[in-house]
């Protein structure tokens, strides 16, 4: 089953991805990931994205299709979590495509409707562990062990160089601009889903777990 989590910058896209990964085997295609390994391995690719990100623009749909591209044609029988991609028109069309030279399509569309407020205090609290990628958050989700992440056991917690106000005021008008016409586009498609973004992260799970059936 191949689906995509849709929504804003701190709608709990990664969030409810892991547990996806976690309880059904499914594979993570996350473009921020994809891009933020690139810029750590200082690639000529990584350097380019580097600040574009940083401000909280979107990288070229070439660049991103081209990520997504070289995952898809790997293969997975257990399905892929398209989780920040896509974020355009132009990438929504790339991947009906690439699925569908694949053998594959998409079975949901998921959004995440989240307040712009609840948004900003996701982003401006969220740290992640460095080594397992768990996600936390200062108030709602702090780790037991002050500095210690709670699944593997590593003191390398760290802060994205966009979470902050600034950025995320951009990356917000980028998602209404670019991303969120994308919302129309998958419902004149029949594809659409909605949860409820505010809710809890088990209760968010429950309702993605009805959107899949
Ligand atoms: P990307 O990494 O995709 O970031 P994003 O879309 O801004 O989403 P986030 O990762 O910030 O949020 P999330 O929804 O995953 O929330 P999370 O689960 O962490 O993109 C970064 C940049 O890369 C872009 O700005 C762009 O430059 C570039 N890029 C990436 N893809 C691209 C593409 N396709 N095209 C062009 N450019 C691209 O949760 C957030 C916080 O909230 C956490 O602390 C968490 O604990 C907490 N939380 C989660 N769920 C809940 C809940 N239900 N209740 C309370 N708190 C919750």
């Amino acid at each position: 089953m191949n689906i995509i989590l849709l929504g804003p910058p701190g709608a709990g896209k990664g969030t409810q991805a892991r547990r996806l990964v976690e309880e059904r085997g499914m594979v993570q295609l996350s473009t921020g990931d994809m891009l933020r390994d690139a810029r750590t391995s200082g690639t000529e690719m990584g350097k380019k994205v580097a600040a574009v990100m940083d401000a909280g623009e979107l990288v070229t749909d070439e660049i991103v299709i081209g990520l997504i591209e070289e995952k898809i044609r790997e293969g997975n029988p257990a399905g892929y979590i398209f989780d920040g991609f896509p974020r355009t028109l132009a990438q929504a069309d790339a991947l009906a495509e690439l699925l569908s030279r694949n053998g594959a399509q998409l079975e949901a569309v998921i959004e995440m409707q989240v307040d712009d407020k609840a948004l900003v205090e996701r982003i401006t609290g969220r740290f992640t562990c460095g080594n397992c990628g768990e996600v936390y958050h200062d108030q709602t989700k702090p780790t037991k062990k002050e500095g210690v992440c709670d699944v593997c056991g590593s003191t390398d917690l760290r802060r994205r160089a966009d979470d902050n106000e600034e950025s995320l005021r951009t990356r917000l008008m980028e998602y209404y601009k670019k991303t969120s016409p994308l919302i129309g586009y998958y419902y004149a498609k029949g594809d659409l889903k909605r949860v409820d973004g505010m809710a809890a992260p088990d209760e968010v799970a429950d309702q993605i777990a009805k959107a899949m059936m």
